[in-house]
């Protein structure tokens, strides 16, 4: 169920009939003061849950300083948070944005270049079915979603769309194609149900691009910075891309993107070539900095696979073998389990029920709680959702 749209901002989301009004930890108040346990991290956003001790201090004396200078000048902390992302992924450089979206038109924008350095004039990008890259005009064309982009085209060419994990299918889309200048995709692909490519398939999609030439560039927005267990999900495949986006849980909270950059992207863009105002300001890199800080004393890395792995166990334990339900997928802290049928209406169940979720591709039904959840607090989830998705199921035969 969703309400009726508010009179003065635009009707662009299908909004649950609740006001979060703040948080603690796991666990989120509305504002008429019922409490929620929160499975959804403001989309795989609030990495140190809501309030966190160790943050909002930082935060509030970050404010209390600068929040915004602006890049006619040096930004020390962006220096600082640029060389822990680079320290962090073994790549080379970073430019900071303020969200996901901008994080990928950097990175396509970085592709062409790289092309047009080499003399492509016409280049072409490999891209993903059910990829989800962002909402502007550039990164819809390269998301694989037709159902969003209706209404909004022409759409931006230049995009060679291929299937997920299998390399035969990239191979032959781009046989004897001298305009392809990059490979770009999701670890593990968020809006489109929780899809992991497999890591044998990153493996050899980086010789692929190796061999070739190209850019392999890697969209960790939603399933980077921690929350598979792994800095960035790629890493368990043991590679390194070239063009590295991030976003969401990077500032636990506060809006901030960053294009990280290997040796054959790090120096595409020169001066005058790419900006943006509030790229790289204070108050979000601060963010970043104390997000990654916070994570190494408290360990959350570890946290986030060993709790994954438990919150996992259980729901493998309670749901296989329940008709309706096919799959239980993901890594670490970003589950999907998908259902045979649509289960949007999970949504509002689970509000009720006290557990925020989200819904995705359908009938995904999708867990990225913050990264400082305790098995407790898993137990605690797998508790509420689990008789919601049986008596949904047997609602719905
Ligand atoms: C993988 C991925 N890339 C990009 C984006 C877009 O990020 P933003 O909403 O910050 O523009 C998202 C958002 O869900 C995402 O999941």
């Amino acid at each position: 169920m969703t309400t009726a749209a508010s009179p003065h901002t635009m009707n662009t989301y299908g909004r649950l009939p609740v006001a979060l009004s703040h948080g603690r930890g796991l666990r989120v108040w509305d504002t008429q003061g019922k409490s929620y346990i929160d499975g959804l991290a403001g989309i795989a956003v609030n990495t140190l849950g809501h309030a966190h001790p160790k943050l909002t201090p930082a935060l509030q004396d970050q404010i209390g300083k600068m929040i915004h200078s602006c890049n006619y000048y040096h930004i020390p902390l962006q220096e600082e948070l640029a060389a822990k992302l680079v320290e962090l992924s073994g790549m080379t450089n970073a430019f900071f944005c303020n969200s996901g979206l901008e994080a990928n038109e950097a990175a396509l924008k970085l592709a062409r270049k790289f092309g047009h350095n080499k003399g492509i004039e016409n280049p072409e990008i490999v891209v993903y079915e059910k990829s989800f890259h962002g909402r502007s005009l550039a990164t819809l064309a390269a998301t694989g979603n037709e159902k969003i982009k209706e209404g909004f085209g022409p759409m931006m060419g230049g995009f060679i769309r291929v299937p997920v994990n299998d390399i035969e299918s990239l191979k032959k889309a781009t046989v004897n194609n001298p305009n392809v200048v990059a490979v770009f995709f999701e670890t593990i692909q968020g809006e489109g149900g929780v899809q992991p490519m497999f890591a044998q398939y990153l493996q050899q999609v980086r010789q692929l691009c190796d061999e070739r030439d190209w850019l392999l560039m890697i969209d960790e927005v939603q399933c980077g910075m921690g929350r598979t267990g792994k800095w960035f999900a790629h890493q368990w495949a043991e590679i390194v891309p070239d063009v590295m986006p991030l976003a969401k849980g990077l500032g636990s909270g506060v809006p901030i993107g960053a294009v990280v950059a290997g040796p054959k992207a790090a120096a595409i863009f020169q001066p005058g070539n790419h900006g943006t105002t509030f790229g790289g300001n204070p108050l979000a890199m601060r963010a970043g900095v104390e997000t990654i800080r916070i994570m190494q004393e408290d360990d959350l890395l570890a946290n986030a696979a060993k709790v994954g792995a438990h919150l996992r166990a259980s729901l493998e334990r309670e749901l296989t073998g329940v008709k309706g339900v096919k799959e239980i997928r993901g890594q670490g802290l970003m589950l999907g389990i998908d259902l045979d049928r649509p289960c949007g209406a999970l949504m509002q169940k689970a509000l009720d029920a006290g557990l925020l979720l989200s819904v995705t591709a359908d009938s995904v039904v999708r867990l990225v709680p913050p990264l400082i959840i305790t098995e407790a607090e898993a137990d605690e989830i797998v508790s509420i959702l689990v008789p919601l998705i049986q008596n949904f199921l047997s609602e719905t035969v």
